[in-house]
């Protein structure tokens, strides 16, 4: 009886190692598919550099803040949490837009997401966009919300620039040793 409750036990052990050996193999391989669909990889920013952006961002409640790849989507929670603005993200990996939904199940928040390629989606609406990217893929971002977004729309990029924007302002989230660059415009 004994030894078939500890084979039983074996079993059960071997099934939870599997299962998560798959789950992995899921997180990764579809953290992987992402990166080779957009070109750009999903990195998560820290709590600290989420709170340094969203400071410099001066948003106003009610306005509409856009992520475009929004990642696990904690930028758009802190946002909506703290400054009452009505957050979208676009994302386009699923490990990402799976965390993404979870932490905004976690942390009940309004954050809408959607498993979309922004450069799809008409960006009109947005009062403040963010992204964090690559540079690959900056000069057709630059293109379309030179077209897209209304007068007055205020666009923070980290790390990389909007190539041909004038009146480009540049903050750093490490002010003292100019690392950490935030490159600012306004349409
Ligand atoms: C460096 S991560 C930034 C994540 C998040 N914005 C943050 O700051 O924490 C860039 C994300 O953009 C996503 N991405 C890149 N191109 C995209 C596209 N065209 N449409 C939707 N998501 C895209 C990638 O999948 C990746 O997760």
């Amino acid at each position: 009886m004994g030894k078939i409750i500890s084979m039983s036990f074996i079993y059960f052990l071997l099934f939870l190692l599997f299962l998560s050996l798959f789950s992995l193999f899921l997180f990764y391989t579809f953290l992987l598919i992402g990166y080779l669909i957009t070109k750009v990889p999903f990195v998560s920013l820290s709590k600290k550099d989420i709170h340094k952006i969203l400071k410099m961002m001066n948003l106003k409640e009610g306005e509409v803040l856009v992520d475009l790849g929004c990642g696990d989507s904690q930028f758009l929670i802190e946002a909506e949490k703290k400054y009452k603005v009505k957050t979208i993200g676009y994302e386009l990996s699923l490990t990402a837009f799976i965390l993404s939904k979870i932490n905004i199940l976690l942390k009940k928040a309004k954050t809408k997401i959607y498993l979309k390629d922004f450069f799809k989606i008409n960006l009109s609406y947005s009062d403040v966009i963010f992204c964090y990217l690559f540079p690959n893929v900056m000069a057709r971002l630059s293109e379309k919300l030179k077209k897209e977004v209304k007068t007055g729309t205020k666009i923070f990029s980290l790390a990389f620039p909007l190539p041909d924007w004038p009146n480009e302002k540049i903050l750093y989230l490490d002010e003292k040793n100019k690392k950490g660059k935030i490159f600012i415009y306004q349409k």
